[in-house]
């Protein structure tokens, strides 16, 4: 380990968890960005994950708490800024917990998402792929369409906060502006807080999720139970105020969805068609992103035409696939989503060829014998990824398998599996989806090597 720190700890604190907490402040060189876009130190008293500093920095921090192998630590002065430090474009950045590369300049912020992806290929042992990755593919500010507000309320008397989370906290920022979502879910902030300063009981916590579909914005309000005939009105006063197109609640985040109020149809349009989707359902963020991922998906099937669309949602790629040409067999466990896309699916000429199957893939995975009738398989799992129906897939026929990916670390252990498996990494595209954080995006086409 590296002796980084200006001076050794003559102190610890115990941080509450059984590991003391180096005493501070601590002079110190940033290394890199970890995954979670925090710099990282590695010093004599072990590593320190610093949010808002950048590598190459040298900065003085105060260690907070122990956090996995380290501890947070807090900037309390950057002594030698890095030439890519720039001044973050929104007012709540560093406060608020939403973003956290704010301070980082355009291209360095390019390449070290692109750098997170050659890294994972690297954990897959597929550094050797590097002329296989396209170019970032950015999504501009202003075009996530969909965001969840926390909202609480303080004791007897105290005002309404609605934003964010507060970075490592509980707290909300009371946001005022943000320069990530949609300006018409921006402008929603002030209806909506005055709605919870009506509604919110002292002490009270909710959540908004608004999204802007073809329609207007849906929102969704969690923890927020109206009970009183004067709680529907107000509700009713606050959509015709916001010309919100769909207001629904639930109890808590595994309720059911309850519909209070549809003014207008909402839909989602994937590549013309379009699907009534639910209020919490599965959404891509943006459009541009969607966009993204839909062509490095079609062009990844190269053609197929009869393809599994493995955690379909509601069908993000399996109307479009369907649109083209492609017999499309559509899995999910969202009974839901399978609703909403066999209904939308049913609307069109190529109603046949689509066949909607509810399974649990991670219990029941494509077997062999299920995955041989296909020519492509496309698979978008959730961030845990999909280890066992990748590990069926290493062991069939299926000539091209298309990935997509929105962790980095998953995508690595399941591109190993199928890399092992005989599949060549083909071509591999880097969607930014999440501007200005950690996350990453992406779409890998692989194709089965002629001999395993
Ligand atoms: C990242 S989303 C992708 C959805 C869709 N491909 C899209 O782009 O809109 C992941 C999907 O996996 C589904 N899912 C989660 N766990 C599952 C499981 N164990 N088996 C099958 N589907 C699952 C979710 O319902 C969700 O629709």
């Amino acid at each position: 380990m590296k002796q980084n720190s200006r001076r050794s700890p003559s102190r610890i604190r115990d941080g509450g968890r059984g590991k003391p907490v180096p005493d501070g402040p601590l002079d110190v060189r940033i290394e890199r960005l970890g995954d979670g876009g925090d710099g990282i130190a590695e010093t004599a008293c072990g590593r320190l994950y610093i949010p808002l500093s950048l590598p190459g920095e040298r900065v003085r921090v105060q260690p907070l708490r122990p956090r996995g192998d380290g501890f947070v630590a807090r900037v309390v002065d950057v002594l030698v800024p890095d030439g890519a430090r720039q001044p973050p474009p929104c007012p709540h950045f560093g406060v608020c917990g939403g973003c956290a590369l704010q301070h980082l300049a355009d291209d360095a912020y390019a390449g070290w998402k692109t750098a997170r992806l050659m890294a994972a290929l690297a954990r897959a042992g597929l550094d050797g792929a590097a002329d296989v990755v396209a170019p970032l593919v950015r999504t501009p500010p202003g075009s996530r369409r969909r965001a969840t507000f926390a909202a609480s309320r303080g004791g007897a008397g105290g005002a309404v906060r609605l934003g964010f989370q507060v970075r490592e906290s509980h707290e909300v920022v009371d946001l005022t502006a943000c320069l990530v979502v949609d300006p018409m879910i921006v402008a929603l902030l002030p209806p909506l807080r005055w709605l919870l300063s009506e509604a919110l009981p002292a002490g009270g916590r909710a959540l908004a999720t608004v999204t802007l579909l073809d329609g207007g914005l849906d929102v969704l309000l969690t923890g927020m139970a109206p009970r009183s005939l004067t709680d529907h009105e107000r509700l009713a006063r606050f959509a015709e105020a916001a010309d919100l197109a769909r207001l629904s609640w639930r109890q808590d985040a595994n309720a059911a969805v309850e519909p209070l109020l549809t003014r207008r149809p909402t839909c989602a349009i994937f590549d013309g068609v379009a699907v009534a989707v639910p209020p919490a359902g599965f959404l891509q963020p943006s459009l541009a992103g969607e966009a993204a991922l839909r062509a490095a998906v079609v062009d990844g099937i190269a053609g197929a035409t009869v393809v599994a669309d493995l955690f379909c949602g509601s069908g993000t790629f399996a109307l479009p696939l369907l649109q083209r040409g492609v017999r499309v067999h559509a899995i999910d466990a969202d009974a839901g989503a399978l609703a909403v896309l066999s209904a939308a699916g049913s609307r069109l000429a190529a109603a046949a060829r689509l066949d909607c199957e509810r399974r649990d893939l991670f219990t029941r995975p494509l077997a062999a014998a299920e995955l041989a009738h296909f020519a492509a398989v496309v698979l978008d799992p959730p961030r845990a990824g999909a280890r066992a129906q990748v590990a069926a897939l290493a062991d069939c026929e299926v000539p091209v398998v298309v990935y997509v990916s929105c962790n980095p670390a998953t995508f690595a252990r399941d591109a190993r599996l199928l890399a092992n498996g005989g599949y060549r990494l083909e071509r591999v595209t880097p969607v930014d989806q999440f501007l200005w954080s950690p996350h990453l995006e992406l779409v890998a086409a692989f194709r089965r090597r002629a001999e395993k």
